[in-house]
């Protein structure tokens, strides 16, 4: 199967809040594939950042897919919520649910799925359900909080993500999150990633279409 091709996907979390549909706008006129909407429900991790409402709204101007990272602590409960709204649906394998059940009702929705892992998580976790996913999102920092620096230690992850799916024949995005901009993505592409996301590089950037730009490396 032939690997997926690159995708940057800015994360709202690092926009303005209150012109949430120009920053929408803002970014796909950047060069946003997808845009990031990053759910904290204050248990799982340790901050609340917006819930289903925030994503319908963005969600009323986006032409782009939207990708939603559920950091909450019972993704089988929530995810029926942002249906609606969303292209792709990703969960922790750490959260307390049935992993391969919830996948499976995602799908059933009518969305795609992701599964992601913290970077203290180890790739083994997520083998037994790689032939269930449409993306591997590898936590590039401990989520919870933007802003933060990227861990080179969660990239042999990425490049057990890129062998397994070689070798196991399939077609599943490997997404990184967390800490990227245009010094750390091609160290995550090098590895095998080609889902990235960015929040603060791009949204805090002078010139967000150039951001996105370097962050592909063109
Ligand atoms: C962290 C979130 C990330 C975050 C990335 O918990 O999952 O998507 O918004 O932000 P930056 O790019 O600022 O690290
Ligand atoms: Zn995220």
């Amino acid at each position: 199967m032939p690997n997926p091709p690159l995708y940057v996907a800015p994360s709202l979390l690092a926009c303005d809040f209150g012109r949430l549909h120009d920053e929408v706008r803002r970014a796909e006129a950047a060069g946003a594939d997808w845009l990031h909407c990053d759910v904290m429900d204050g248990h799982f991790v340790d901050n609340i950042s917006f819930g289903p409402a925030f994503v319908d709204a963005a969600a009323k101007v986006a032409t782009v897919p939207l990708d939603v990272h559920l950091m909450v602590a019972r993704p089988d409960h929530n995810f029926p919520r942002f249906v609606k709204s969303a292209r792709n649906i990703t969960v922790h394998v750490e959260a307390q649910h049935d992993v391969a059940k919830t996948l499976a009702a995602i799908r059933a929705a009518g969305c795609t799925c992701g599964l992601a892992l913290r970077p203290a998580t180890e790739f083994e976790d997520v083998v037994p359900f790689l032939d269930l996913i449409d993306l591997l999102l590898v936590m590039t920092v401990v989520p919870g909080f933007g802003g933060q620096p990227f861990m080179h230690e969660t990239m042999p992850k990425v490049r057990a993500a890129a062998a397994a799916r070689a070798s196991l024949g399939l077609g599943f995005r490997i997404e990184v999150d967390g800490g990227i901009t245009a010094d750390t993505a091609p160290i995550a592409i090098a590895h095998g990633a080609d889902t990235l996301v960015a929040g603060t590089s791009v949204f805090a950037a002078p010139d967000m279409p150039a951001a996105v730009r370097r962050i592909r490396g063109a």
